[in-house]
């Protein structure tokens, strides 16, 4: 393709032929008079926290992908622009919960709404939109428009466009109209073919519906926020309506000047392309040269339009051979003369023996690129700082310059179905400096519907949703354990308390056990804000004697003989362990053997052990244990397991809504991981502790037929020695077949990691703030990732208070700050006793809690 030979003259015509019209949007199709364009919309990865080695495989296979998907020869065009982040989508997404709702729940979602409408607005969330469009072949139904290329010679495009406006001048609107109709269910099936392998592709794309593409269009012509009707098909009125826009270049060399015709807004625009020469020779450093990628860090206001041509293997061999003839003649020429041969022309003579190479093997192939990047700003000034800025970022990746007196023809290149018009620019490179712009790269993570947890940090920055307590059909088969792990103070337990907060907005039935008594604020915002039915119960309270009691509670003889070893042994001194478990077996078994269920009591075991009658060996020892036992029974800390049961004791709810179990008044061993040392206090309150957290679990069983919800905070209290390492584990299995989600939360990621099987039991994890190595590396296994690189654990370390890296159910990862939602509901549930200044009186919805306060990760790589 010659330069030179695309003269100024021939621009200036070129820009006085009229724009591109569009005849017909359809489901990933464009018509126009002349061509077909096919467009898919590409979802952004989840490739924010992937490490440097994971990136450079990921470019190859994309590059791969995209030179299987994109037809030789034929022109592409990317697009990657911004659109506004619709708060009502999230309430529309409530609509597929189906389950009962909370009576508040239109508060909370109100609540989580306006926070992603303030988050909008600010520009801390934004929606990316990858288009890739393909100029459809359609030389066996139009012989008179050339097939591919993006640029046709001079003569051919005169031709051309001579005959469409001959065309024109003898068809009728209507006519166009049918004419293109009948071009799109032409096309149509091998349309639908090619879709297909986009969407099985590295890629995963879909066709982009009519409304975006229509949109697409619509927002260049008018730089407004364009609202475009979500119909199948767009076509005739719709359209002329849509393109009421205006584009005046004559104010400046460097910029158009956009007119949205309805408002009157005016929009300055200018388009960088890249200097000749402007990308490096040989290859963009990954990580770093993820050129589209960065457009994240400018907060919506820059976008940029690739329009290209792959050339397939043959051409591109051809192409690099023609290279390589011209470096070589150029060597000759240096060694004729004498002289040495530059160093430059080594360098470009080995780069293209290299990527012939790689052509050879399909391992990557040949493309031109036409790169543009398209700054946007209210004013003159805001976009030369703005240009300044760019350039300034792009330093050392690709060197950008405004093109003076070009902009007009640079802006209608930026149309869906437009082509290129100032090829000049143009860079002949392989596919993969176009896959290793990382277009598509983000930080996906979190699901379609579910409660609004907070904000993406990562470059995708938008409203993380969350289903947690999803009863999807796909979702069935997974486990149901979430981990919250991290250093103490990080957040973990908030966004425990905010986790239970949406599954209560979506009618679930949830228990949360708080060892420390710090979490109760969940009590009064359960019930202001969602009316949802709430019950306390600590464990000291003289009412809970007895409820706890594993002889009780447990639903099978099995359950209730190994939990209530597990309780008494855990009472005793380790001598008495030692000398009296038989003792205990014998006692638990002639009890559940002898007595009927519903006598069963860790009283009647005692009762049994202190009867033992003379004829046993052991008598003494066992009457001893027996009165051992009935003296710890009476120890407010273990009272609610070994104790009589009280009269009133009240039986915990188990209809939708929140059951805290405080075990405030516990005396837990927080520093002593030696069971030997510990006190008769300590003793029992661990016993009890575990016992809560089983009977917790356990209750569900009770729970018919709802959304069922167990939260267990300071896990580590209990996973530092084996016992409780052990019971751990049988929480998570039971959890699980209980179909209950479990949240354990815990400083001990190491613990929790360690537990046998565990891993497996997570269908989530939130890894909080983690400054230590051992830390880190079991918070990475726990997020999927066992062997951390540099950058996660620079994230690790670096998050701050209510931030975390999170694995969604499908593996992702990325960093999410929790949102508090509100200053009412961020002092009710502080841990912080000073900031816990909440009074009764303020309202549980309308004030804030300030934006996300995350600029300085937002969108940048740690
Ligand atoms: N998402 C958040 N946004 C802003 N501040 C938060 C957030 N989460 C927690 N905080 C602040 O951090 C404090 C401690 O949080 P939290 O009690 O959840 O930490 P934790 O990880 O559970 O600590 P510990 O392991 O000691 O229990 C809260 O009282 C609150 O002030
Ligand atoms: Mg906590």
């Amino acid at each position: 393709m010659s330069k030179a030979r695309y003269t100024r003259a021939q621009l200036e015509r070129d820009s006085r032929t009229p724009l591109v019209t569009p005849r017909v949007f359809a489901r990933g199709v464009q018509v126009t008079d002349d061509a077909v364009w096919v467009w898919v919309q590409i979802p952004s990865a989840s490739s924010f926290l992937l490490e440097e080695p994971d990136i450079e495989t990921a470019t190859w296979r994309t590059a791969q992908a995209m030179a299987g998907l994109l037809p030789a020869g034929a022109e592409y065009h990317l697009k990657v622009v911004w659109a506004r982040h619709e708060p009502e989508s999230y309430v529309a997404s409530w609509d597929q919960v189906h389950s009962v709702r909370a009576p508040g729940a239109d508060n909370y979602i109100a609540v989580g709404t306006e926070r992603i409408a303030r988050n909008a607005r600010e520009g801390h969330f934004r929606r990316r939109v990858v288009l890739l469009g393909v100029r459809w072949r359609e030389a066996d139904l139009l012989p008179d428009v050339g097939a591919a290329g993006s640029i046709g010679t001079a003569g051919r495009r005169a031709g051309r466009v001579f005959r469409a406006k001959l065309r024109e001048q003898m068809w009728s609107q209507r006519q166009l109209h049918r004419d293109a109709r009948s071009r799109l269910d032409f096309v149509m099936p091998a349309v639908e073919r090619w879709f297909e392998q986009a969407a099985n592709c590295e890629l995963r794309a879909t066709p982009a519906p009519a409304s975006l593409i229509a949109w697409s269009f619509a927002r260049e012509i008018r730089r407004a926020n364009v609202t475009v009707p979500s119909d199948e098909a767009l076509a005739g009125p719709v359209l002329v309506d849509l393109a009421q826009g205006s584009v005046d270049p004559r104010e400046s060399p460097r910029y158009v000047v956009v007119t949205d015709l309805k408002t009157g807004e005016r929009r300055f625009v200018s388009i960088l392309v890249p200097a000749t020469n402007g990308f490096p020779v040989s290859e963009l450093e990954i990580p770093g040269g993820e050129w589209l990628e960065i457009l994240t860090e400018f907060d919506g206001r820059v976008e940029a339009s690739v329009r290209g041509v792959n050339h397939g293997q043959a051409e591109s061999i051809a192409l690099l051979d023609a290279g390589r003839k011209l470096t070589r003649s150029q060597a000759r020429e240096a060694s004729a003369q004498g002289a040495q041969v530059p160093l430059e022309i080594v360098d470009a003579d080995d780069t293209l023996n290299m990527r012939r190479r790689e052509v050879q093997r399909r391992l990557d192939v040949l493309t031109t690129n036409h790169a543009r990047w398209v700054v946007d700003a209210g004013s003159p000034d805001e976009l030369e700082d703005l240009i300044a800025a760019v350039r300034h970022r792009y330093t050392g990746i690709v060197q950008l310059e405004v093109a003076r007196n070009l902009q007009d023809l640079l802006w209608r290149e930026l149309l869906p179905g437009d082509k290129v018009r100032v090829p000049a620019f143009g860079q002949d490179q392989p596919m993969r400096t176009l896959a290793g712009s990382w277009f598509h790269g983000g930080s996906a993570v979190g699901d379609d519907t579910g409660p609004y947890l907070g904000a993406n940090l990562g470059s995708t920055p938008g409203p993380v949703q969350c289903h947690i307590v999803s009863r999807a059909e796909t979702d069935r088969t997974r486990p149901t354990s979430v981990s919250f792990t991290g250093m103490s103070g990080a957040g973990k337990s908030t966004a425990v308390s905010l986790a239970i907060l949406g599954a209560l907005a979506e009618g679930a039935w949830s228990l949360l056990v708080d060892p420390k008594g710090d979490l109760r604020g969940i009590l009064r915002v359960a019930e202001q804000l969602l009316r949802v039915p709430v019950q306390a119960v600590d464990v000291t309270d003289q009412r809970c004697s007895g409820i706890m009691d594993p002889m009780r509670f447990t639903a099978t003889a099995d359950d209730a003989r190994g939990l209530t070893l597990d309780a008494m042994l855990g009472a005793l001194s380790a001598d008495d362990r030692r000398r009296g478990e038989v003792l205990l077996e014998h006692a638990i078994d002639s009890v559940l053997r002898d007595f009927p269920q519903p006598v069963w009591s860790a009283q009647a075991v005692i009762g049994e052990l202190m009867s033992t009658p003379d004829t046993q060996p052991d008598h003494l020892i066992a009457r001893a244990l027996g009165r051992t036992l009935s003296l710890r029974a009476k120890q407010a800390q273990l009272r609610a397991v070994l104790g009589p049961l009280a009269e009133n004791s009240l039986p915990l709810m188990t209809g939708r809504g929140l059951v805290y179990l405080g075990l405030a008044g516990l005396d837990l061993p927080r520093h002593n991981p030696d069971p030997d040392k510990w006190t008769v206090t300590e003793r029992c309150s661990i016993t009890t502790f575990r016992m809560a957290l089983s009977y917790g679990l356990q209750q569900s069983r009770n729970v018919r037929a709802l959304k069922k919800l167990v939260a267990l905070t300071e896990l580590h209290l209990i996973t530092g020695y084996p016992e409780g390492k052990a019971f751990v584990e049988w929480l998570a299995r039971t959890g699980r077949a209980l179909q209950v989600w479990l949240l354990l939360d815990t400083q001990a990621a190491h613990d929790l990691a360690q537990l046998t099987g565990l891993t497996e039991q997570l269908v989530m994890s939130f890894a909080f703030r983690a400054v230590s190595t051992a830390e880190q590396d079991a918070q990475a296994a726990l997020l999927g990732r066992p062997e951390p690189g540099p950058r996660l654990r620079q994230m690790q370390r670096s998050l701050s208070t209510g931030q975390c890296i999170m694995r969604d159910r499908n593996g992702r990862l990325a960093p999410v700050q929790f949102d508090r939602l509100t200053q009412w509901i961020a002092n009710a549930l502080s841990t912080d006793a000073a900031e816990d200044t909440a009074d009764a009186t303020s309202t549980p919805t309308a004030e804030d809690a300030g934006p996300v306060d995350a600029a300085e990760h937002q969108g940048r790589r740690p």
